[in-house]
């Protein structure tokens, strides 16, 4: 199999084929990801909050995500990696911006980088793409505003501010993203936008008639033991699971019944005697 581009995710949206996503942060996480055939993987800033430990994605720098950019373009043989630009690696300069995007690609490894914002980012956009770099869009409720907006709140509610997102998917789809994020919108505004625009949108908390969906991998494996959005469904819940084999390992190691003969490796008697 060969790598997903993004000129496959818009033939996708063409022939109403869904695309998925999920996030990785790390080589093994993205070998299985990339096995499973999942389109891109995005390693998201929210590494912030689900590998970092922090409460929001703001302070997570630019070197954070090289760092797992790399482990997961190593595990990422096919699928389209993509790496997310963090608070203020865009938001300076537009020669900055284009620098800070580079990096993904000349030192990450990835394909493409997200950004967040809408008509106020198209100036940036615009010269990172003049850099022959693919850049997604993400819309809605974007987790770098938090302060902005004041909490993590669905967006898109009202007239003024459906009528903005409209705006700000139409000012992105002419800038020439390949791809918009729409993250926690009402789903009957999000099937609007994909109506609406021709790259394809991937939705997360979003509702289903966008053209691809993407999860934060700890919140959908029931990983992540702090807040999880409503949107989020967990695909299995392996905390209690992890739980379990980590006092397994305790209650062995402390009774010695770990490690036992099989994984434990020989010595000839005779070296053993020779010993002083
Ligand atoms: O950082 C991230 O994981 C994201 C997704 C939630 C879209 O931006």
């Amino acid at each position: 199999m060969s790598r997903i581009t993004t000129t496959l995710l818009q033939d996708k949206k063409a022939k109403k084929e869904k695309i998925t996503m999920l996030t990785s942060y790390d080589y093994s996480t993205a070998v299985m990801v990339d096995q499973a055939g999942i389109d891109c993987i995005l390693v998201g800033d929210s590494l912030g909050n689900v590998i970092l430990g922090y409460d929001s994605t703001l302070p997570v720098t630019m070197d954070d995500m090289i760092h797992h950019t790399r482990a997961v373009s190593r595990g990422a043989k096919n699928s389209l990696v993509v790496g997310d630009m963090p608070f203020l690696s865009y938001h300076v300069s537009i020669p900055e911006a284009i620098r800070n995007a580079g990096r993904f690609i000349q030192e990450g490894g990835a394909q493409a980088v997200k950004l967040e914002g809408g008509e106020e980012r198209v100036d940036t956009i615009k010269a990172i793409l003049d850099a022959q770099i693919p850049v997604m869009g993400h819309i809605g409720l974007t987790p770098q505003s938090v302060h902005q907006f004041g909490g993590f709140k669905v967006q898109g509610k009202d007239l003024e501010t459906a009528e903005q997102l409209l705006r700000d998917a139409r000012a992105l789809d002419e800038a020439g993203v390949f791809s918009i994020v729409l993250e926690c919108v009402p789903a009957a505004l999000a099937r609007r936008v994909t109506a609406e625009v021709s790259v394809p949108t991937i939705g997360i908390g979003a509702g289903p008639d966008c053209d691809g969906q993407v999860l934060v991998i700890n919140d959908m494996l029931g990983m992540y033991q702090g807040f999880v959005p409503k949107f989020v469904k967990k695909f299995a819940n392996l905390q209690p699971v992890i739980a379990e084999a980590l006092q397994s390992y305790k209650e062995e190691v402390e009774k010695g019944t770990f490690p036992a003969d099989e994984h434990c490796f020989a010595i000839k008697e005779e070296v053993l005697e020779k010993l002083y």
